[in-house]
């Protein structure tokens, strides 16, 4: 068996997700939950029906309640260490998903306070700016205005203090350790993050004075801190939220773990121009083709481990078009080069439109975000 980890703050190595939702102990998303969605949505995002969103908690749960008519929020985030890439843009794209199916909520944290005391080579100005540059690539994606609200938690301390405070008297250093796996040399700003990353799983709810069913949509690698959320919210007067975890965009090089901003050539930012992105796929994507055109067109790609088919799973709808991709590269009609133009021209109309609305979410920010 491969060593991997998944970690909130580090990602590595081949990833089994069935060994996680085992080792986490969350489900995974079985067929009768997502014939329970459809039943609200009408279709499936396809993110759902290729299981690149693939475990959950609570979200049966979810669905009772909201049959009752008990509606719930959404609530993810964003940790501004760097400009975002379009890996962070997947738990994104399924949240606007759900706003827009379910006509609700979205509460979105900008954990500008955790960047500062998880990196030495970042100042808070440096993380408060990132978190307002990267809250442009939130509205770019189309969010309700008046139904979604960004906050830096610098910029909100006020009001996420007095609750993240509630939630650190219920969390021991002993979880903490056992949880995240800190230890001694650590700083105690560590230590307490977590309980800040819990509060917006129950804010809506302090704040209306009524207890609100909460989805938080993200990458399984933040479930950490939603295990302890989920221990502590019933202790507080609250419910455990429930969740809804993607796997991992690759990098680039598909030396497995996640697409992360510290790799440079291993990413692709929101803010990349066209020939910038050609660039990299050319040069970087990892190829599951064969070393010659002649043993290609014989014995055809592997596209389980080829980067851009992998990246073309997330980000071509289409399940015909993917499957006709699929079915001729492994066939060797279609060659890497060929593969890998599909994926420059499919991710560069997507940052086109996405770069258009970032520009214009700068006159609007103003009306998304919370401040005290
Ligand atoms: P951060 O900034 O590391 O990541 C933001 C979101 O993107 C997900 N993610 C990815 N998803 C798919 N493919 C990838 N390669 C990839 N890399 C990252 C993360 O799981 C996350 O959902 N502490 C958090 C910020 C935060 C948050 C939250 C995230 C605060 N509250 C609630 C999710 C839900 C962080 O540093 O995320």
């Amino acid at each position: 068996m491969g060593k991997f980890t998944v970690t909130p703050w580090k990602v590595e190595g081949e990833i089994d997700y069935n060994r996680l939702i085992k080792e986490f102990g969350t489900e995974p998303i079985s067929e009768g939950l997502l014939q329970r969605i459809r039943k609200h949505t009408g279709e499936l995002h396809h993110f759902l029906r290729r299981k690149i969103f693939f475990s959950h908690r609570d979200m049966n749960w979810i669905m009772d309640e909201y049959e009752k008519g008990n509606k719930f929020y959404l609530y993810t985030g964003r940790g501004p260490s760097g400009n975002t890439h379009i890996g962070h843009m997947v738990p994104w794209i399924f949240t606007k998903w759900l706003q827009e199916k379910f006509d609700v909520e979205l509460w979105f944290q900008m954990t500008d306070d955790e960047k500062f005391l998880f990196n030495d080579n970042l100042s808070l100005e440096d993380t408060n700016r990132l978190a307002y540059e990267n809250a442009l690539d939130v509205i770019a994606l189309g969010f309700k205005q008046g139904k979604t609200f960004i906050f830096s938690d610098l910029d909100y301390s006020k009001t996420l203090y007095r609750q993240a405070l509630k939630v650190a008297k219920k969390l021991t250093v002993s979880t903490a350790k056992a949880v995240f796996g800190f230890n001694d040399s650590d700083n105690v700003g560590e230590l307490f993050f977590t309980s800040v990353q819990s509060v917006p799983a129950f804010l809506p709810s302090a704040i209306k004075g009524k207890n609100m069913p909460c989805i938080i949509p993200h990458a399984i690698d933040q479930d950490a801190h939603f295990r302890v959320s989920r221990d502590i919210l019933p202790k507080i007067g609250h419910y455990k939220p429930a969740s809804i975890h993607c796997s991992f965009l690759p990098p680039l090089s598909g030396t497995g773990g996640k697409m992360s901003a510290s790799v440079a050539e291993s990413a692709i930012y929101t803010t990349d121009p066209p020939e910038i992105v050609e660039k990299k796929i050319r040069k970087y994507a990892f190829s599951g083709g064969k070393d010659t055109v002649a043993e290609h067109r014989l014995k055809g790609g592997n596209p389980e481990i080829d980067v851009s088919y992998q990246w073309l799973r997330f980000f071509e709808e289409s399940d015909e078009k993917l499957k006709r991709i699929r079915d001729d590269y492994k066939s060797g009609a279609l060659l890497t080069g060929e593969l890998k133009q599909v994926l420059i021209e499919k991710i560069n109309a997507f940052l086109k439109h996405h770069q258009e609305r970032r520009e214009k979410a700068k006159k609007v920010l103003d009306k998304f975000v919370l401040r005290d």
